[in-house]
């Protein structure tokens, strides 16, 4: 079979998604926001553009929407407040990536404007917040980030009492890969981290290898405990077995994964080889994903039965 000339693989985080958690209004906004998401980044991809900013696209447009955990409805932090991480690479090596940004609407931008930069490849906190002024990206504020059912989540996690390291561990990450038709990869990835954090926590997400990796061999986009995916270096271990020992995405992906349990970490990956095959795989009972190319009809999926 013939791949395909260009291919979009989405996640909007994994967890223990069933279908009695879900109401059936928030299963459809959820499948409405990805299907968003793919239109957005095919449309980047069906023109000839690039993968970069398909990716980039896509993210933006599931920060864009309230019941994904990036952008606006972001969980918060113990204070209450935003914090937000984003990274996004190439396969061509260029990177960027940024931590604890306050008030940009679109993080995803900022890493793109950090990379595109090109001086510095991280950014975090007030200097991020600072680059973003200089550069004249889209501002916004607690009207458009919080939203009333994150502070209810908060405030359901202080009345439990949780103590200094508690944090509510449900991931609603967003990311995605893309190859396009040029066969250059791409991955994007944009987390309000976990609900409650606090002291600067920051997750995988915008570490580079760690959530995000785009090299000459495949890109990689993470969700899940950030604290287990940074200490396995989770999208560089899928890539180095990818470059090094020839596997495919699903294989590659799969032991990365099964290493993430082993260390007791839970949550899902997403990753398109250069050649233009994908992966999606998770450990938890669901994950909010999406895949389209030049070759295949537009799907969203949510629980692991799908
Ligand atoms: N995986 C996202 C985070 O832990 O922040």
């Amino acid at each position: 079979m013939t791949n395909p000339l260009w291919t979009l693989t989405l996640h909007g985080g994994a967890g223990g998604i069933t279908r009695d958690v879900l109401t059936a209004e928030q299963d459809s906004a959820a499948r409405r926001g990805l299907s968003a998401a793919l239109a957005a980044g095919s449309q980047v991809l069906a023109a000839d553009g690039t993968a970069l900013d398909a990716v980039a696209a896509a993210v933006a447009v599931l920060e864009d929407d309230p019941p994904f955990n990036a952008g606006r409805g972001a969980v918060l932090t113990r204070e209450g407040n935003i914090s937000l991480d984003a990274a996004i690479m190439a396969g061509d090596r260029r990177a960027g990536a940024v931590a604890g940004v306050t008030a940009t609407r679109n993080p995803v931008t900022l890493a793109r404007a950090v990379m595109d930069e090109g001086t510095h490849v991280f950014l975090a906190g007030e200097g991020a917040d600072a680059f973003s002024l200089v550069h004249g990206l889209e501002q916004a504020g607690e009207a458009w980030f919080v939203t009333p059912e994150r502070r209810r989540q908060l405030a359901e996690l202080q009345a439990a009492g949780a103590g200094a390291f508690d944090v509510d561990m449900k991931y609603g990450t967003v990311g995605a890969v893309a190859r396009d038709v040029q066969g250059h990869v791409a991955a994007a990835t944009s987390t309000g981290g976990v609900t409650g954090k606090r002291w600067g926590r920051i997750g995988d997400s915008p570490v580079i290898g760690a959530g995000t990796w785009a090299d000459e061999g495949c890109a990689v986009s993470c969700t899940g405990s950030g604290e287990t995916f940074l200490r396995i270096g989770v999208a560089h271990a899928i890539a180095a077995r990818v470059r090094h020992l020839g596997e495919d995405a699903g294989t590659a992906a799969q032991a990365v994964l099964d290493e993430v349990v082993a260390l007791g970490g839970t949550g899902g990956i997403i990753v398109v080889t250069l050649d233009g095959n994908t992966a999606t795989r998770f450990s938890t009972k669901g994950m909010y994903r999406g895949h389209a190319s030049s070759a295949a009809a537009p799907r969203v999926a949510i629980y692991g039965d799908e």
